[in-house]
């Protein structure tokens, strides 16, 4: 006369099944970390949301099957709908944070020396992020070699408001001001260091930047003076290094190191670029120079390594044309790395921003003195 009783799924089994889910770079499980949204239970279908702390989260896919795969497990669940959504934590310190409101992270690229693919390194970075769904800007703050404008093709200049903001120019969906904007394309800016220093954080301070989950500093080549004053100017969330094999004399990433050792800034880690060659034709990988050298240096710097960028053809071509390889060519390999990179990038704020600044060393361990040859 009586049907079975349905079994009713209840709440609390949802959530202790989801808190045997970790987040592999928090180290905690996903309930306790708060990810765990607009939890719905309508006979045995089940939905919630998982925010995650960036859109460009390394595990997603990998933290979706498991959620899915445990709450399926409990007796009574028939069908279980999860979306993967994302709110990116604030990470800066210092003067930004009062300054730039809207900002949650600024990011520096930075490198020993010139040339090792930085502007390169810090466009792809933006548009990755970018690609993942997050709000992104980039400032080019290489007052002697601006690149930004021609690596995103943008040919005009920014407008300012009634308020005398400047609004940065809209070029693939990310924000980018250039310290290229003040002068022509031609013109070779001579600015003495106080100057210099005063135009980047006028330019940065004053830029209608609106609410940004990222903003990607292009730092000019070198960790002199000129660099310690503007990553001062911006006051940094956290700084990545670029190197590339031939350059990763354990010198220039020291140098780098300790440049943001004094400004209390996180490194993040070394990404080394120029890797390896990948053969369009075949395939094979060849290397080239020395590969390796940025991995290890990381691992003696006690800093993360945030990956390995090929060489391919594709990566000036694009440059040159205005559109990153991560968007001209996305299934190519360097796009892929480049990719990889972006989110290990993010990974490491979300943690720093966790753990309130502490999961990474503020100064390094510097493994014996400095030859400032
Ligand atoms: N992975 C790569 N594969 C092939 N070419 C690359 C790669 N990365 C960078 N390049 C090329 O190397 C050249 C130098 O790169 P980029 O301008 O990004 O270096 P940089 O470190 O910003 O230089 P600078 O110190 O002058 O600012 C560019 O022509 C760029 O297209
Ligand atoms: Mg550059």
């Amino acid at each position: 006369m009586f049907g079975r009783a349905k079994k009713t799924v209840d709440e609390s089994k949802i959530l202790e099944a989801l808190r045997t889910v970790e987040d592999p770079d928090l180290h905690r499980d996903i309930v306790s970390l708060g990810f765990i949204k607009e939890l719905k239970i309508e006979g045995g279908k089940v939905s919630f949301k998982v925010e995650l702390t960036t859109p460009a989260c390394p595990v997603k896919e990998q933290l979706k099957a498991e959620c899915h795969q445990k709450v399926s497990a409990i007796v009574g669940v028939e069908q279980v709908d999860i979306e993967m959504t994302a709110q990116v934590r604030r990470m800066n310190v210092g003067a930004a944070t009062a300054v730039l409101q809207g900002v949650k992270n600024i990011i520096a690229v930075a490198s020993g020396k010139g040339g090792v693919g930085k502007s390169t390194t810090a466009a792809n970075l933006a548009m990755a992020l970018k690609v993942s769904g997050a709000r992104v800007g980039l400032f080019d703050a290489d007052i002697h070699g601006p690149s930004m404008a021609m690596m995103f093709g943008i040919n005009s200049r920014p407008e300012v408001t009634e308020d005398r903001k400047i609004v940065p120019i809209d070029a693939h969906g990310i924000k980018v001001i250039s310290m290229g904007f003040l002068s022509g394309p031609d013109t070779p800016v001579i600015w003495r260091g106080p100057m210099v220093h005063g135009a980047i954080q006028q330019l940065v301070r004053d830029s209608a930047w609106g609410e940004l989950d990222y903003l990607v500093v292009d730092l000019p080549p070198g960790t002199g003076d000129a660099q310690l004053s503007i990553s001062q100017a911006i006051a940094l969330s956290g700084a990545v290094i670029v190197t590339t094999p031939q350059d990763v004399s354990l010198l220039d990433a020291r140098k780098g190191l300790l440049m943001f050792r004094q400004l209390r800034v996180p490194v993040l880690g070394i990404v080394e670029n120029m890797s390896y060659f990948l053969c369009p034709h075949c395939g094979e990988r060849t290397e080239i120079f020395r590969h390796g050298g940025g991995k290890k240096t990381s691992e003696e710097l006690g800093v993360p390594f945030l990956g390995e960028i090929p060489i391919d053809p594709s990566v000036p071509v694009g440059g040159d044309l205005g559109n990153p390889i991560v968007r001209e060519k996305p299934d190519s390999p360097a796009a892929q790395a480049y990719t990889a990179f972006a989110r290990q990038v993010a990974a490491q704020l979300s943690m720093l921003a966790e753990s309130g600044g502490k999961s990474l060393p503020h100064a390094p361990i510097m493994p014996g003195p400095i030859d400032w040859k």
